[in-house]
């Protein structure tokens, strides 16, 4: 096996709230390149990539980031890794504005939500889905409530973004978790 294809092998699948909305995600990079916020090793830098899309993968596990790079995307997609801590003093070290979707999956750390929504350009889209406090009672993934969301509180996060789709419970995957997933745009004119 090539390594390509063995990194690809590593991903995962991609969640079904991501496969969902390639379409909007594709259309959305009119307005600006697509930014994986804490990518891990790229389970959807990477499928974003392979739509032909430059994706700009932050996380600050820099062996991940290492073994993102080693994928060649396909239909001329580029991935672009930013090693950096998202929870250090300051924003990060990203063009507000600048991004035609941002994709959060399975990282949660309050305090950036506001940066999170700067980040998107006007008529930007936000995909966001990570874990609520249900998770706990299947017995892996995060324990500690500040990894875990609240009833309805990804739904209430990003005030300045017109919500398009929202759910709660658990997932359609192989190993189901219990999340919350929110598909948000910033409106085009404010
Ligand atoms: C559970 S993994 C999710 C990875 C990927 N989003 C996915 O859905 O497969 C959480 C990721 O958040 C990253 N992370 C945690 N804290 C971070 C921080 N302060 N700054 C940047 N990345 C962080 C970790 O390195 C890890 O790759």
């Amino acid at each position: 096996m090539s390594r390509d294809a063995e990194r690809r092998a590593a991903l995962g699948a991609p969640s079904p709230h991501f496969t969902a909305q390639v379409e909007r995600i594709r259309r959305a990079a009119a307005l600006g390149p697509i930014l994986d916020l804490a990518c891990g090793h790229g389970r959807h830098a990477v499928p974003a990539a392979d739509l032909g899309l430059p994706v700009v993968a932050l996380d600050r596990d820099r062996e991940a980031l290492a073994t993102l790079t080693q994928v060649v995307p396909t239909r001329g997609g580029r991935l672009l890794p930013v090693a950096a801590d998202l929870e250090g003093r300051g924003a990060p070290p990203l063009r507000p504005g600048g991004f035609g979707a941002v994709l959060v999956f399975r990282y949660l750390h309050r305090p950036l939500f506001p940066a999170i929504e700067a980040l998107l350009a006007p008529g930007g889209l936000l995909l966001y889905e990570t874990f609520t406090l249900d998770q706990r009672a299947l017995g892996w993934g995060p324990g500690r409530d500040a990894f875990l969301l609240g009833p309805g509180e990804l739904a209430r996060a990003f005030p300045g973004l017109e919500i398009l789709d929202y759910t709660e419970g658990p997932t359609a995957e192989a190993r189901p978790a219990h999340t919350a997933r929110l598909l948000a745009r910033r409106p085009a004119s404010r």
